[in-house]
């Protein structure tokens, strides 16, 4: 069982997906089913950035949280193209999810790039979402928890606190493929992290630990009750409000 019982928090990470239309179908539905139960679980959902400013509307006065998928390591300047934390706090966003393996694959992301991403949200007063998590290659040759090691300690910044940081494991072999790490499996990597928060901040018992990867209704009870799973990210299971509604009813029972 989940021996720290911190808040669940469920993020939904829509990636490159939606429209005007789908953003506010998703959003009136999530919380109209949030407002019928509102202290469940810390809800949020990340839009891509071209829907922002419409979702911090449409999320007005609910507690359902907004966060961006990416930001800048800069507040601003010449840097054509990109956002700022300080701006996406300006949209209205509370969190930033950074280093997605899809960013750390598609845009060469670093440790040391997402660092500094995190060290921008952080200033700019943005939660950053750390993302971390091994190829199947590297899984297959046992290395693991080697490599959790050296993504968080190259991508977390050394002053960071549990009010600004939340970490997500995502094995890259198990995002948007159906696959998930077994329960055993995902308690070995999240007892790991734990131990290296603890061991590496004053209030690293108390950092979130999302899991992320084919999460979905029918095996969130299982994943959110493993230890140290302290909720998830959810990638296609959140552009469906009946099975985000699901996760996030997964995560707080039991
Ligand atoms: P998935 O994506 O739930 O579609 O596997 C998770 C993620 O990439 O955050």
């Amino acid at each position: 069982m989940n021996a720290s019982r911190l808040r669940p928090l469920i993020a939904g990470n829509w990636k490159m997906n939606g429209s005007r239309a789908q953003t506010e179908a998703l959003i009136a539905d999530l919380r109209g089913r949030a407002a019928s139960q509102p202290d469940l679980a810390d809800l949020l959902v990340c839009p891509p950035a071209a829907y922002l400013m419409q979702a911090a509307k449409l999320l007005d006065g609910s507690a359902i949280a907004l966060g961006a998928q990416d930001c800048h390591t800069r507040q601003s300047g010449a840097h054509t193209g990109d956002l700022s934390a300080a701006m996406l706090v300006d949209c209205g966003c509370r969190y930033a999810i950074l280093g997605h393996s899809e960013r750390r694959a598609d845009h060469g992301e670093t440790n040391e790039l997402v660092a500094a991403k995190a060290k921008a949200a952080h200033e700019a007063g943005l939660i950053a979402i750390v993302c971390v998590g091994e190829t199947e290659a590297e899984r297959d040759r046992g290395a693991t928890l080697d490599v959790i090691s050296a993504q968080l300690e190259g991508s977390v910044p050394a002053d960071a606190d549990a009010a600004g940081l939340v970490i997500a494991y995502e094995p890259v072999w198990a995002i948007g493929t159906g696959r998930t790490p077994t329960p055993e499996d995902v308690a070995a990597v999240h007892t790991h992290i734990r131990s290296l928060l603890k061991a590496w901040f004053k209030d690293g018992a108390e950092m979130r630990i999302l899991y992320g990867g084919s999460v979905k209704a029918s095996n969130a009870a299982t994943l959110m009750h493993v230890a140290e799973v302290n909720g998830a990210l959810v990638g296609g299971a959140s552009l469906k409000g009946e099975e985000f509604w699901a996760i996030a009813l997964a995560a707080a029972g039991g």
